[in-house]
């Protein structure tokens, strides 16, 4: 039997996508419809630590809190470690915290299931290699495989049944001056979570049979988009493809609707500042927060239109598989 160590401790970004998945081909595996393409939040997202312990269950504690065993979240998380346990069984006391601002309301999923990953590589002793962690961490939710990288990741979604393709890689490409600036509509929890909201999509919208070709269409334009640093192609594609997404939300039974009034408000206020010569676009998740996206040189536009966003430098951080 290999020999485990004792403690590990990882930190992984969240990420933002510009091309969403939204859609199961397989839900076990979370094997996705489409592929898709996110940018790194930077020093935004999860570290933690894990420690083997002597104990019938896992202890989880996230932001200085100790969970509940039977919180959905610490059997999930028990869950995701099964994975690794299958080659030598061990329990941990699994220490979280999340440095993403609670009040910007972002999905900390993504960031969370890489983070655990990365310090389960460690404990395991298993290689730092992105392609198979990457694999990994989507099992544990589709968006973490995408946070492992800092920078655009993509999502490949692979052909196979047994999802050894499917898995996010790091795109080569930089571009220092881009900027995610995220807007709290609030901080209510969601309704219904990602999950829940793709298999209710997938199962009632007509209109997501057009979607696997637009989010193809998609990712090839913001590959070229970003291949020539074209900040307008980048923008308008990313905020089409989240419009995109939300209308299949929306055309779904029961109806999917994410937006607050405040949500409407601010897409309203985005497309006044691009009618006013401020280059400014907008992407949305499962949920009712903007994320702005904006170059450097506009930040002060930017900001007077939106004084309370978190302005996110994407290539600020540390790089997740190195660290
Ligand atoms: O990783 P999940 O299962 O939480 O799904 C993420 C879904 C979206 O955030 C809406 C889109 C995406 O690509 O991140």
């Amino acid at each position: 039997t290999p020999v485990l160590q004792t403690q590990a401790e990882a930190f992984a970004p969240s990420n933002i996508a510009l091309c969403k998945y939204w859609g199961k081909r397989q839900a076990a595996l979370n094997l996705p419809v489409n592929s898709s393409l996110s940018i790194s939040l930077g020093e935004l997202g999860t570290r933690t630590r894990l420690q083997v312990i002597d104990a019938p269950s896992d202890e989880v504690w996230l932001n200085g809190q100790q969970l509940d065993a039977d919180s959905r979240f610490v059997r999930k998380v028990s869950q995701f470690i099964d994975l690794f346990r299958s080659l030598t069984p061990a329990r941990f006391r699994v220490t979280t915290h999340n440095n993403i601002p609670t009040a910007a309301g972002l999905a900390s999923s993504a960031s969370g299931f890489a983070a655990l990953t990365l310090a389960l590589a460690g404990i395991y002793a298993i290689p730092r290699d992105g392609r198979s962690l990457s694999r990994i961490a989507r099992m544990g939710s589709g968006s973490a495989s995408r946070s492992l990288f800092c920078g655009f990741a993509q999502w490949h979604k692979g052909e196979l049944d047994d999802g050894s393709d499917s898995f996010a890689e790091v795109l080569s490409e930089a571009w220092p001056d881009l900027r995610i600036g995220v807007v709290e509509i609030t901080t209510a929890e969601k309704s219904v979570d990602s999950r829940a909201g793709m298999t209710r999509t997938t199962d009632s919208c007509l209109l997501y049979e057009k979607w696997p070709q637009q989010a193809a269409r998609d990712l090839q334009t913001l590959r070229q988009a970003i291949a020539a640093q074209d900040f307008t192609l980048l923008g308008e594609t990313a905020e089409h493809n989240a419009l995109s997404m939300h209308a299949t939300m929306i055309a779904s039974w029961p109806p999917l609707l994410y937006w607050q009034p405040a949500s409407i408000e601010a897409m309203q206020q985005v497309w006044q500042c691009r009618a006013q010569g401020i280059e400014v676009y907008f992407t949305m998740d499962a949920g009712p927060n903007i994320k702005l996206l904006f170059q450097q040189h506009s930040i002060e536009a930017v900001r007077a239109c939106f004084p309370t966003m978190t302005v996110v430098d994407p290539w600020h951080g540390p790089d997740p598989l190195q660290g």
